[in-house]
């Protein structure tokens, strides 16, 4: 009971878990569906798969240790607080809001782009590189993960199908509760193998409907090369729906209404072609890194400093 309330207040004073386990689970089988032979025998390998630790398993791992010795430096990767002014304008701007030191989820995504394939590394920082990657594509996708106000709304308090109160925050429902309950999961649900079972599931009609679309891996952003200028352009055009949707009501609304309505029904149309693309985009970009892989070719890291781990 003691250990219980302990785990609570720990949790609480965490805050929120970026996209969650089920975000994060359906965007990795996502990818997983979009790879190349190639792609697939490196992500395995790298993974070590053989011991059941999957793709999803991988993308978990960042929040896992966003607070533990040696990786407190990693809990900034997560995000970038664009300092625009919704929902009145919104934008990123990379001098403005990746912080130069700690940095940023762009500028992660790009060092973490060099150190997977980078040779002088060895297998487990490689590993690591790549977990990162597989986590911070999603985060970059969820849209308070690129915005500053009341620190990502993680500030808002929000009531949601009538749970309201301290642990109820707009950041936190666009994280988790909007996803579970449009499929169906109740919160509670902490069981791997259900939410693995969800996600997989919710993965296989993403990829139907990505395909109904016309979306292609091919036509994503998907030169290594240039990871930061992707990754700036997945960041701004995620932190767009923060003045089109997330808090086009203006925060007072947001604070004064049950958001488990109307608010929901509209969100989950935003959610699926988000995580939709996400899951699409990380396929692309493995593929290019299993490519470039195999053909031993080395990159230089542009406009961007990396940052060891
Ligand atoms: N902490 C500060 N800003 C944040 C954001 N936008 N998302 C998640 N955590 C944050
Ligand atoms: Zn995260
Ligand atoms: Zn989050």
């Amino acid at each position: 009971m003691i250990l219980n309330n302990i785990l609570f207040f720990l949790a609480a004073i965490q805050g929120a878990y970026c996209w969650g386990d089920l975000g994060h689970r359906t965007v990795a089988y996502l990818a997983a569906n979009y790879l190349t032979d190639d792609a697939s025998q490196f992500v395995n390998t790298l993974l070590e798969n053989d011991q059941g630790f999957d793709i999803s398993d991988g993308a978990l791992w960042a929040d896992s240790v966003k607070r533990r010795r040696g990786y407190t430096q990693t809990a900034e990767w997560h995000y970038i607080d664009a300092q625009d002014d919704p929902p009145r304008t919104c934008g990123v701007i990379y001098k403005r809001d990746c912080k130069a030191g700690p940095g940023c989820v762009v500028s992660a995504i790009t060092n973490m782009t060099s150190r997977v394939n980078d040779g002088d590394l060895d297998t487990n920082q490689q590993k690591e590189a790549l977990m990162f990657i597989l986590h911070f594509i999603g985060d970059i996708h969820q849209p308070l993960h690129t915005e500053m106000l009341d620190r990502g709304g993680n500030e808002i308090k929000v009531c949601f199908d009538s749970h309201c109160g301290e642990k109820v925050n707009l950041h936190g429902i666009w994280d988790k509760d909007i996803l579970y309950k449009h499929r169906g999961l109740k919160p509670s649900v902490s069981d791997h193998t259900i939410l693995k079972e969800a996600a997989a599931q919710w993965a296989a009609e993403l990829k139907s409907s990505n395909e109904a679309r016309g979306m292609v891996t091919t036509a994503e952003c998907s030169n290594i090369n240039t990871a930061q200028k992707c990754a700036l352009a997945w960041a701004t055009e995620s932190n767009g729906w923060i003045c089109k949707y997330v808090l086009q009501p203006s925060v007072d609304w947001i604070e004064q209404n049950d958001l488990g309505g109307d608010y929901f029904n509209g969100a989950v149309t935003i959610v699926d072609d988000l995580i939709g693309k996400a899951g699409l985009r990380l396929g692309a970009w493995l593929n290019a890194l299993a490519a470039a892989r195999s053909t031993g070719e080395k990159f230089v890291v542009q406009n961007s400093e990396r940052v060891e781990v």
